[in-house]
């Protein structure tokens, strides 16, 4: 099918005027993408365009009722120019998950991975090389039927569109543990990647951001006694020499980064524990020295480490370590992502 894909190329590559050695994360783009119509209850050829601005009816549904899903994913290029992807699949599966929730047709696996591959064949001079950088790559998909009827649309749309980009952060930083807002709620969308659940951080996290912190640490709806994200990532607690990470349920995202890490580190002889973790634990573990690190993962920063937190007007560090598990960890998931060490589950995809 990838050589089926129409392609219309664009007349001169925007490629020169990028420094890719000096990238931002996620703001310049490269030049094609792919996009797919959902139309009289069917998908129609996906093609590979240039990347251009799109045309909109001001009454299509994303714009109302926010109808809008996406998955971010990388691909990396090696030495020896091979191009790869990391578990392509799951993105495509949780996409479908997402699109379940919000009532937006399922996208079929091969427009999905024929169409990504044909994508990154056509720019594949846009995948950077430097450590530490990659082609962030944004499937996404929402509702461009109209009408102000409130329920699904009729017709949708699927892109594909990708930016090579440095790190996401640029050090460490710092949060507040949420006492008052959530970012999901028991059998609302929180586990899917739905646009408006990222737009529903911001207000919080500009609060925090007002008070010295860069991010939030999301707790449960409920008694917001819990810890269960880190902004737009999932958490990973270490206290004496285990990890812990919230298990996955209606409100926390099943993060591909996630459980990759969840293995890689039951691999490499650290204790991890899938389990709710309190604030109070949390709290207690840092006062008496028990909190060695915590970490926010997710595909755009990996491995966020997180040098302090803020709970109940007071705020706590965390030591400085001298090979912390998130150095480790970071540095496993990546060799395999980038095809510099073995990768003993198949999880890397060489194009
Ligand atoms: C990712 O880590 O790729 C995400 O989807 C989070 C995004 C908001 C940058």
């Amino acid at each position: 099918m990838t050589s089926s894909i129409e392609i219309q190329r664009v007349k001169s590559s925007k490629i020169a005027s990028v420094d890719f050695d000096n990238l931002p994360f996620g703001s310049v783009y490269s030049d094609h993408m792919l996009t797919c119509d959902f139309v009289n209850g069917k998908w129609q050829e996906p093609k590979i365009v240039p990347f251009a601005p799109i045309t909109l009816d001001p009454s299509a549904k994303i714009f109302h009722y926010g109808q809008s899903i996406f998955e971010g994913m990388k691909a990396y290029k090696d030495t020896d120019e091979n191009v790869m992807l990391f578990r392509p699949l799951e993105n495509c599966k949780r996409l479908n998950k997402s699109a379940e929730r919000l009532v937006i047709p399922q996208i079929p696996e091969d427009i999905f991975m024929d169409g990504l591959k044909a994508l990154l064949e056509v720019d594949s001079d846009w995948i950077p090389t430097n450590d530490g950088s990659s082609l962030y790559i944004r499937p996404f998909m929402f509702a461009s039927g109209t009408g102000f009827h409130a329920s699904p649309a009729d017709a949708y749309k699927f892109i594909i569109c990708s930016a090579p980009s440095g790190p996401y952060f640029a050090g460490k930083v710092k949060v507040l543990i949420e006492e008052k807002y959530a970012r999901a709620a028991n059998g609302g969308v929180g586990y899917a990647k739905a646009g408006g659940n990222y737009a529903a951080q911001f207000y919080p996290t500009q609060l925090a951001i007002d008070k010295g912190y860069n991010q939030v640490i999301w707790t449960d709806d409920n008694s917001h006694q819990f810890i269960e994200e880190a902004g737009a990532m999932n958490i990973f607690v270490r206290i004496n020499d285990t990890l812990i990470t919230s298990p996955t349920s209606d409100r926390i995202l099943d993060g591909i980064t996630r459980k990759s890490i969840l293995q890689i580190a039951e691999d490499n002889g650290i204790d991890t524990e899938i389990r709710k973790i309190s604030v109070g634990e949390v709290v207690e573990a840092a006062k008496d020295g028990s909190l060695k690190e915590m970490f926010g993962a997710g595909t755009a920063a990996v491995i966020s480490p997180i040098s302090g937190f803020g709970y109940n007007d007071n705020d706590f560090d965390l030591p400085e370590l001298e090979n912390p598990y998130a150095a480790q960890l970071k540095k496993l998931i990546t060799d395999i992502q980038t095809n510099k060490s073995e990768d003993p589950y198949g999880w890397r995809v060489m194009l």
